[in-house]
């Protein structure tokens, strides 16, 4: 069995802010930081540094060859991801003094990619091979009708929720990796959308259903699917057909909350192919991103194996 992310890699742009700049505002940053990041870079990453084996497949431009040397690092094998004449996809990153984030990206190679490209990494997985995706990268609806037709279990990770991700096919996940407004997105259960154009959301979105009713309905749209819901301090719930099962996090301090979701995503993989129950698994997952949030940084904030395994 392998595992292949199929995704964004991205060069992180972190200013420390004393808030999130409002519209007509110029604000001054009191520190600068460039890491590595990308939604499927992070997630190969928290992969790796689990102990698993991992596949990167995505695009980037020479500016970003640091990234591999990175991931490469932790063990990810970035044979799959392609080199081009143009820039790195960015994220320019806004850290407020409270840790909350907000996030500009840029494609760059992510948008990139060709369907040709996605044929030749497809063609080298096969039955039984999990693929991770998120929704940062073009071409998803390839990737995933390809996978499936070769019989690889997806994972798909909605986010950034936009108008994308409906058009996706996305009864084609056996995993979903969501967080409270995906969820409730996802699952028509968010008070202001009831579910006809979920992906306009107010930035202030107030859910109206508690997370065990979000859940239910997540688990009624993807019948087949396991659902795992994030909800920050609130720990995170697992959700397939009737079974419920919840996850608690550790007390940390938390310093930047970049790439919290993606540690959890490849410590709950990690945690279920090492052979742990859900319940378990859940705590591991929240364990792992509870260390993430307490350091600076996606990848590089995320823990290694030993500190979060008993
Ligand atoms: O999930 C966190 C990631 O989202 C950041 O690393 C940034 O690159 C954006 O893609």
């Amino acid at each position: 069995m392998k595992i292949l992310v199929f995704g964004s890699l991205n060069i992180d742009l972190t200013f420390g802010v004393d808030h999130i700049v409002r519209p007509g505002e110029t604000i001054s940053s009191g520190s600068l930081m460039k890491s590595a990041g990308g939604k499927g870079a992070n997630q190969a990453a928290a992969l790796a540094k689990a102990g698993m084996p991992v596949y990167m497949a995505g695009k980037i431009g020479q500016d970003g060859r640091f990234l591999l040397s990175l991931l490469e690092s932790y063990g990810v094998n970035t044979r799959h991801v392609f080199m081009y004449e143009g820039e790195t996809g960015q994220a320019i990153i806004q850290l407020d003094k409270n840790s909350q984030n907000s996030i500009v990206l840029f494609g760059g190679g992510n948008a990139a990619i060709t369907r040709d490209e996605i044929d030749r990494v497809l063609a080298e997985f096969t039955t039984g091979d999990l693929i991770v995706l998120q929704n940062e990268i073009v071409h998803a609806r390839q990737i995933m009708e390809t996978a499936k037709k070769q019989g690889l279990k997806i994972c798909l990770n909605p986010s950034p929720y936009d108008e994308k991700i409906e058009a996706l096919p996305l009864e084609l996940a056996d995993i979903l990796f969501v967080n409270e407004i995906e969820g409730a997105a996802l699952g028509g259960a968010c008070g202001t959308f009831p579910g006809a154009k979920p992906h306009k959301l107010p930035a202030s979105l107030e859910l109206t259903s508690p997370l065990s009713k979000v859940l239910d309905k997540l688990t009624g749209r993807f019948p087949k699917a396991e659902i795992l819901l994030t909800a920050g301090k609130d720990g995170a719930y697992y959700g397939c057909g009737e079974v419920r099962e919840k996850g608690e996090i550790v007390d940390m301090p938390v310093v930047d909350t970049t790439g919290a979701g993606d540690t959890f995503t490849g410590y709950f993989l990690a945690a279920r192919y090492r052979g742990l129950p859900v319940a378990e698994a859940l705590n591991v997952a929240c364990k792992a991103a509870s260390i993430a949030v307490s350091r600076k940084g996606a990848m590089e904030a995320m823990p290694f194996a030993q500190e979060v395994f008993a």
